[in-house]
């Protein structure tokens, strides 16, 4: 049994930090696709080309559930994925859902008429393509009418983070939070539409201000996946051990990783 992660590089170790605590019997198989990240600069077809190859590696390695940790993936090839290319027997899950359930307070599968929730003004941080896909915009109408999202592309941090530089990650989080709240002065809520953002919630949260409610993913993705396996316990899959696989340059992914989860993590070639 195991269930496979997939980021386009490091940010899906946010996701499962998280689902390794909620599920420690669960063995999990992480893959980095390191040497294509960023994804957040590519167009459609390119992330959706990645995604599938990285994901028929999970199912390889005996996977039946694969979570796109990663809201690029999520935004341009989940849906076209789910639709004409995943087989009958496997799943493959996005990381947009479990957030704006959190946010609207609705469970999956509550398919009442979109109704009005608690937050109005949501900022959204996010990649190029994934604010280019407004995928969050539209799973959001589905469940809530009358939320005014603002977004704002934080272009350049996926790649300071994958490169280790947090002082310019820190800079530039910065001024995207300046940038977004120049168009919108008064968000209740921010969301961090990427997976490598939680690494810089304290920045985010200390540039927004304490009033602003911080949306992070890795908790709520935890949550889902744990419901999930609870109704879908065949989903568990053949494969019985952990790994880390990356098509970047494992011993330099494996150093960053470390350095990330604050534990010592081994990354193979994918
Ligand atoms: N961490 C991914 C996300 O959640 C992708 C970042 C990237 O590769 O640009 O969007």
């Amino acid at each position: 049994m195991a269930v496979g992660i997939f980021d386009s590089g490091l940010g899906g170790l946010t996701v499962l930090d998280a689902v390794t605590k909620r599920l420690p019997e669960v063995p999990f198989v992480y893959f980095g696709d390191n040497a294509h990240a960023p994804y957040g600069v590519r167009d459609a077809q390119n992330i959706y080309d990645l995604t599938t190859a990285a994901v028929s590696r999970l199912f390889d390695a005996g996977c039946d559930v694969v979570i796109l940790a990663c809201n690029t993936a999520s935004a341009a090839a989940l849906r076209r994925m789910q639709e004409s290319w995943v087989p009958a027997d496997k799943r493959v899950l996005g990381v947009f859902v479990p957030l704006i359930e959190a946010l609207t307070e609705r469970r999956w599968g509550d398919n009442s008429p979109p109704r009005e929730v608690a937050v109005q003004h949501v900022a959204l941080f996010a990649t190029p393509a994934t604010v280019r896909s407004r995928a969050f915009q539209r799973e959001l109408a589905f469940r809530a009418i009358g939320v005014d999202v603002e977004a704002q592309a934080c272009g350049g941090v996926v790649d300071a983070i994958e490169d280790g530089d947090m002082i310019l990650a820190e800079a530039l989080v910065r001024s995207h939070v300046d940038a977004l709240t120049r168009k919108m002065p008064d968000p209740e809520a921010a969301i961090l539409g990427c997976t490598h953002y939680p690494l810089m919630e304290e920045t985010f949260q200390d540039a927004l201000g304490p009033d602003v409610r911080v949306f992070s993913q890795a908790n709520l993705v935890a949550e889902s996946l744990a419901d999930y396996l609870d109704r879908h316990p065949d989903k568990l899959g053949a494969g019985t051990e952990s790994a880390f696989l990356t098509t970047g340059d494992p011993k330099r992914v494996s150093a960053r990783a470390t350095q990330f989860l604050r534990r010592p993590i081994t990354f193979d070639a994918a």
